[in-house]
Parts: C-alpha cells; sequence; structure tokens
C-alpha cells in the first residue's frame, strides 16, 4: 500500500466537488438573500411574514408595491411614519441600514421584490442611486 494508488482518484473527487461547488452556486437573489437575512430577517422573519403588530410584512404587503420609488431611502435611513400595510396600521420606526452599498442596497430590493411569491419590478443600480440621491437631498434640508 501507498499513498501514490489513492492519489488519482482522490484529484478526480475533488475536481467533481469543485465543479459542483461552482455550478451550483449561482442563483440570481443569492447576495440579496443574504443580506436580507442578515439585516433585515430579525424584523421582517425568514419568510418576510413580519411580527403581528411590530413590524409590517413584506411578502404580499401593498406598500411595498406602491412604493418601490422609497424603498432605497427607506432601507438606507429608516422610517419612523405611520403607515398601512395590508390595512393594518405600523407606526414602529424602522432603523436605517447604512452599512449596505448601492449594490447591496439593490440586491436586497431585488430579492424582497421576488421572494415568498411577490412580482415586482426588477431594479438596476443606476435606479437606486437616483433614488438615493432624492432621499440624501430630503434627509439633509432640515436636519442640523
Ligand atoms: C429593527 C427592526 C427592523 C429591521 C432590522 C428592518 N425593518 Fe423594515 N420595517 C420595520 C418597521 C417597524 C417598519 C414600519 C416603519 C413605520 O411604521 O414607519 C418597517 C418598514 C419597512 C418597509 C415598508 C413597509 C412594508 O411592509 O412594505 C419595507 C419595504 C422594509 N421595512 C424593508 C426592510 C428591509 C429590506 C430591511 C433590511 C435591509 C429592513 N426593513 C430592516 C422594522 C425593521
Amino acid at each position: 500500500m501507498n499513498a501514490s494508488q489513492y492519489l488519482p482518484g482522490f484529484c478526480f473527487c475533488t475536481l467533481i466537488m469543485i465543479l459542483s461547488f461552482v455550478s451550483c452556486d449561482y442563483q440570481p437573489y443569492k447576495q440579496g438573500r443574504n443580506l436580507y437575512n442578515f439585516y433585515c430577517a430579525t424584523c421582517h422573519m425568514d419568510d418576510g411574514s413580519g411580527l403581528r403588530g411590530l413590524y409590517p410584512p413584506l411578502a404580499g404587503a401593498d406598500y411595498l408595491a406602491n412604493h418601490q420609488e422609497n424603498l432605497a431611502c427607506i432601507i438606507r435611513y429608516g422610517l419612523a411614519d405611520t403607515i398601512l400595510v395590508n390595512q393594518k396600521m405600523y407606526n414602529y420606526a424602522m432603523p436605517g441600514v447604512e452599512e449596505l452599498n448601492d449594490v447591496q442596497i439593490t440586491n436586497v430590493i431585488n430579492y424582497i421584490n421576488h421572494a415568498w411569491g411577490n412580482d415586482l419590478q426588477h431594479v438596476k443600480v443606476e435606479d437606486i442611486k437616483n433614488a438615493l440621491t432624492g432621499c440624501q437631498k430630503d434627509q439633509s434640508s432640515g436636519a442640523d
């Protein structure tokens, strides 16, 4: 017995493992999903159902569908308002998630727009960059 007998088989298996790992890795909303699970799911839950009375749902949410142009600003700067989501009132504040860059925000939006049966628009980084310049102006006027 010597190790060299096993080497070809070992290399072949490793190669197959690497190949299957790489090819399985393509999932369109993967980064968005990972970011969502890390930054948003604590409140909005893994399945986007929210938490009754406290955190509004994102799955099948009319607010999400009707406020697409505000989403990037909500994600970056938060929302402290009284809002109606699927006929239920929410007035607990959402903190902004300022760690996310423009590309990451785009990916999160594309994930929530298509997860859990949602069938909303696909957004591009340029749209999100534009939306964010709009809310930066709004936020800076008045404050400080
Ligand atoms: C600390 C809890 C918390 C976290 C974390 C959080 N949210 Fe929220 N979110 C809320 C609350 C509370 C509201 C309602 C705010 C209000 O009433 O003004 C809200 C509202 C929203 C809305 C608009 C209402 C709706 O249901 O469509 C969207 C969209 C949203 N959040 C997306 C996100 C995304 C995406 C993330 C992660 C990047 C996130 N939220 C992280 C608590 C949270």
